[in-house]
């Protein structure tokens, strides 16, 4: 280069030039170690792992030296009885976003579009700008679900892949079977239907459908994400899964993933972890129940909480989002602003344990009354 280029290296694709510097959330490591943090903004399980699962990894713990079994057998085995999903159909990755963006990989490039709910999780916009593909955002619905009509709606002869979140982060809305069917059956054959049911264990604690079993019907391509990050509170091991509509797709995905790509801890470890279906239960039971009264506290607060059927409850403040999560922040609890320009005053609180609820809901009541006394005096 023998100019300065103020819009980076060309070395760099313009793709990746165009996106924002990496800017992460906060995390528990920011805070000096000891320090009480009620950590709501990552819809993590605030429940340690099943002791099935501690045991499993100090079991191989001794035999790290080999890499990990590829194809993760004993793991797609065991999810090929839950799910009907025959293991060649089945791709692990490192947590359900290393699949998003392998999924972008293998059918975006750039002119193509990417069609997605606004808001969602952002990992599906950003890989699909990574690949330099076009963003189609289509709004969820008032109550939070995904909106089958709409998503199809936005489909052109560009679009390659359909995103679409059920249970839906931050709205916490689900689709129902119908709405699912009515989005497999209007995805043309050539698009890559993507399901991502991250939340699916509380979806379905919560009474709603499985999405491979509504999209095995479906003739065009599709596949459905999840992951143990989230019910089965094995985030820091990152392994989730693709259930893929026939081996076209999950071939496509072996192809282009990176070989080693799920360590034997983490795959012992999911393993273990659907062993025990009482300790999932538990987590789901206790789930509900801090839901509700986290919901309840809102309302209490004057707030008007979505319905959700996942690890978390959101809600429109009375004030910015940002500065809410600042607020609070102030007062040792962490939680997350819709982080979308059309929902400016949105918060989204994860789901923890009891006495994180009395505390998110008391430092929220707090944040609330300080903001209304000026308001009050000018009046
Ligand atoms: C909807 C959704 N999909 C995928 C992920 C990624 O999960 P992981 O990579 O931990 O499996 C998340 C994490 O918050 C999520 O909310």
């Amino acid at each position: 280069m023998t100019q300065a280029d103020p819009a980076g290296p060309s070395w760099i694709t313009a793709a990746v030039r165009a996106l924002p510097p990496y800017k992460g959330p906060t995390q528990l490591a920011d805070f000096p170690s000891g320090s009480r943090i009620h950590a709501l903004h990552l819809n993590e399980c605030p429940y340690p792992p099943s002791p099935r699962v501690v045991a499993a990894i100090a079991a191989a713990a001794g035999q790290i030296n080999r890499y990990p079994d590829i194809p993760a057998r004993a793991l797609a085995a065991a999810l090929a009885a839950r799910t009907g999903v025959p293991p060649s159909c089945i791709v692990f990755g490192t947590g359900s976003d290393e699949l998003i963006h392998l999924i972008c990989e293998v059918a975006l490039r750039g002119g193509d579009r990417v069609v997605v709910p606004a808001p969602t999780f952002p990992r599906y916009a950003m890989s699909g700008r990574i690949l330099g593909a076009e963003v189609t955002r289509v709004r969820i619905e008032a109550a939070g679900a995904n909106d089958a009509a709409g998503l199809v709606a936005a489909i052109d002869g560009r679009t390659r892949v359909v995103f679409c979140c059920t249970p839906n982060p931050p709205s916490g809305g689900m689709m129902d079977a119908a709405a699912l069917e009515r989005l497999a059956r209007g995805t043309p054959d050539d698009v890559l239907l993507a399901v991502d049911e991250a939340y699916y264990e509380f979806g379905r604690h919560a009474g709603g459908p499985d999405a491979a079993e509504v999209l095995r019907s479906r003739r065009g391509a599709w596949v459905v994400l999840r992951t143990f990050s989230k019910a089965y509170g094995l985030a820091a091991l990152r392994v989730g899964y693709a259930l893929c509509g026939s081996e076209e797709v999950a071939g496509a995905l072996r192809k282009i993933k990176l070989q080693y790509n799920v360590t034997s801890l983490g795959q012992v470890a999911a393993l273990a972890a659907l062993s025990d279906e009482a300790h999932l239960r538990t987590t789901l039971d206790n789930t509900a129940r801090e839901r509700q009264r986290l919901a309840d506290g809102m309302t209490r607060l004057g707030l008007k909480p979505l319905p959700s059927a996942a690890n978390f409850v959101s809600a429109e403040a009375p004030m910015a989002a940002s500065s809410c999560m600042t607020e609070l922040q102030k007062r040792r609890v962490l939680i997350r602003d819709w982080r979308d320009p059309d929902y400016p005053n949105h918060i989204r609180v994860t789901v923890g344990l009891p006495d994180d609820t009395d505390a998110v809901i008391a430092a929220l009541g707090g944040v609330l009354a300080a903001r209304a006394a000026p308001l009050q005096a000018r009046a």
